[in-house]
């Protein structure tokens, strides 16, 4: 059903300067794999037929990354060197999977970038995964696709009263169902004494694609960028807007702490 996913990743980083100097965010390693692989997987995962990733011309290693090179798996499958191969062969984006590249060589903010993929979704409702947020365990994106009937839909988590001003805050509408709370909008960065409660939202979409015509009108917002979650709230009360508590854990690995416990997490999981 979600057969187009948006990767925005042009952002610069500078949150894990030095290392962002010269290496995209998205692929330094959660214990042995790139975050970006697991936006990736999560996005085949929930059955997309075609991921657009938005870049900056800066970022071009990710290009380099996505491709799955098919020489060199072959070339250590010849020496023996099969699980090395297998590893190769899981990364990247799988065979059969389409891939488009857009370039954002002005950083003017995430609704920007999601903007600029407007030619290249597919027909029907379009996921968006930002990387840099890595949800381990269950499948976020899957799971919010199950539970999908339309407008926009953002993955959801409570957060601290000292921490809503780090992200789009939700304005919840009646009672939660199960994993689903209807919402009449989201604010971006509120003040904790503005915030319209501490349900706050993480880097899982699912939009009605009419967003893209609300983002070629939206003035610049927070920080000076346009802001994706201006879009959502100004489009909440004609499509609707769903907050879906996810099961899985989320991890900001743009920030050194967060790639840190994201990493000990992924190393846990797989030794059990
Ligand atoms: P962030 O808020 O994490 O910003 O962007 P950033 O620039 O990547 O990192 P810091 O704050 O400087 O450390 C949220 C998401 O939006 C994308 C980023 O790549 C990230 O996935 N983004 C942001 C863009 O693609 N373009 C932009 O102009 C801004």
């Amino acid at each position: 059903m979600i057969k187009t996913v948006l990767f925005p990743v042009a952002g610069q980083g500078t949150r894990l300067l030095p290392a962002t100097k010269s290496i995209p965010k998205e692929l330094l390693p959660i214990y042995d794999t790139p975050a970006i692989q697991f936006g990736i997987n999560e996005a085949i995962e929930a059955g997309a037929e075609r991921l657009v990733f938005i870049t900056h011309p800066e970022k071009d290693s990710i290009l380099k990354y996505l491709a799955h090179d098919i020489d060199a798996i072959e070339t250590l499958r010849r020496k023996g060197k099969t699980a090395l191969a297998d590893t190769l062969d899981a990364t990247g984006v799988p065979a059969g999977v389409e891939v488009a590249l857009v370039l954002q060589t002005e950083r003017l903010g995430l609704g920007h970038a999601i903007m600029l993929g407007a030619n290249h979704v597919l027909d029907g409702p379009v996921g968006v995964i930002l990387p840099d947020d890595v949800i381990l365990g269950a499948s976020c994106l899957s799971e919010m696709a199950q539970g999908y009937s339309g407008g926009h839909m953002i993955a959801a988590m409570e957060v601290p009263e000292d921490e809503v001003s780090k992200y789009g805050v939700f304005d919840p509408m009646g009672e939660r169902m199960g994993r689903m709370q209807r919402s009449s909008g989201i604010v971006e960065k509120p003040s904790p004494e503005e915030a319209p409660s501490r349900l706050a939202a993480v880097g899982r979409y699912i939009l009605d694609p009419s967003i893209f015509r609300v983002l070629k009108k939206i003035p610049k917002g927070a920080g000076g960028e346009y802001q994706l979650t201006d879009a959502i709230a100004q489009s909440a009360e004609v499509v609707g807007l769903t907050a879906y508590h996810f099961t899985g854990t989320r991890y900001d690995t743009g920030n050194h702490e967060g790639l840190l416990q994201a990493a000990q997490e992924r190393r846990r999981l797989l030794q059990d």
